[in-house]
């Protein structure tokens, strides 16, 4: 892939996955448009990615603003002609006691951020993309979203619900030239992952992982799941019946 000549809209671009990626793909030469909440992050990260060679513009704001996502994607196309890749990536992990406690405000929240906060996005490039005929969206979803899992109602039920979207979205653009990757990943050491005390089984370094993301951009994977430890075992989980699936997954003390 020539990305020297990519824009890409990032979102969740001010830490973890999404702060790396932007470095990786400005040092192969792409224009990012950098999107989160913590603007002096992305400032920061902003001259970060063009001291490695590539082109980037801050939009600090919610994902959950509609109006704020179309408005940033408007002024990446006005400034650089097009969007070609939206990489679906901000999202939070909902790992305290309201949301374990099911408390519907804070089971809102994930679903509004990780899936909402997605559909946003996508609403704001898909249109042009459409009319191109070019483009690729990319979900960052996550292995969490196979089945569900114990202590994980909200987090589980949001990335389900973002690989149906984008699967769903990928049967409406198939024909269209508009490509959709869908990205599931175990465990990140990132600032979502750290300080957890559970079990995170496989879990894998930021450097590691980034070209693994990387890789099922470029070759327009329809899925990509990873590290293939974890996503052997939880596509066997899929299968199980109920009965043995309550069993074995009701009893894992890890949480994602
Ligand atoms: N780390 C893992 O093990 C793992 C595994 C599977 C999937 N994932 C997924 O990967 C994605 C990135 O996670 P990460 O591990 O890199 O975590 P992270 O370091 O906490 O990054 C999350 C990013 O999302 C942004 N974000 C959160 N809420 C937002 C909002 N309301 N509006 C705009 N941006 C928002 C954050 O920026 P601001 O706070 O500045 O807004 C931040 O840039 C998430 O969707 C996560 O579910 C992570």
């Amino acid at each position: 892939m020539d990305w020297k000549s990519k824009v890409i809209f990032l979102t969740g671009a001010s830490s973890g996955i999404g702060e790396a990626l932007a470095i990786a793909l400005a040092t192969k030469g792409a224009t990012l448009g950098l999107f989160a909440r913590r603007e002096a992050l992305m400032k920061d990260l902003a001259s970060r990615c063009e001291r490695s060679g590539g082109t980037a513009r801050v939009f600090a704001a919610d994902v959950t603003d509609a109006a704020a996502i179309h408005q940033a994607a408007d002024a990446l196309r006005n400034e650089f002609g097009r969007i070609d890749i939206l990489i679906a990536n901000a999202g939070i992990g909902g790992n305290n006691a309201e949301t374990r406690d099911l408390q519907p405000d804070a089971v809102k929240k994930v679903i509004d951020i990780n899936l909402m906060g997605a559909v946003n996005a996508v609403h704001a490039v898909l249109p042009d993309m459409l009319e191109r005929k070019s483009g690729q969206l990319v979900a960052i979803s996550s292995l969490a979203g196979f089945r569900g899992l114990p202590k994980s109602a909200a987090y589980s039920a949001s990335k389900a619900g973002m690989t149906a979207f984008f699967e769903s979205v990928r049967l409406d653009v198939q024909h269209k030239g508009v490509d959709v990757t869908i990205i599931q990943p175990g465990f990140i050491k990132t600032p979502l992952t750290e300080g957890r005390h559970n079990k995170m089984p496989f879990l894998m370094e930021l450097d590691d992982a980034i070209p693994l993301f990387i890789n099922a951009i470029e070759r327009k994977k329809k899925f990509a799941a990873f590290p293939w430890q974890l996503a052997t075992i939880v596509r066997a989980g899929r299968i199980f019946p109920a009965w043995l699936y309550d069993r074995v997954a009701g009893r894992a003390r890890y949480r994602e």
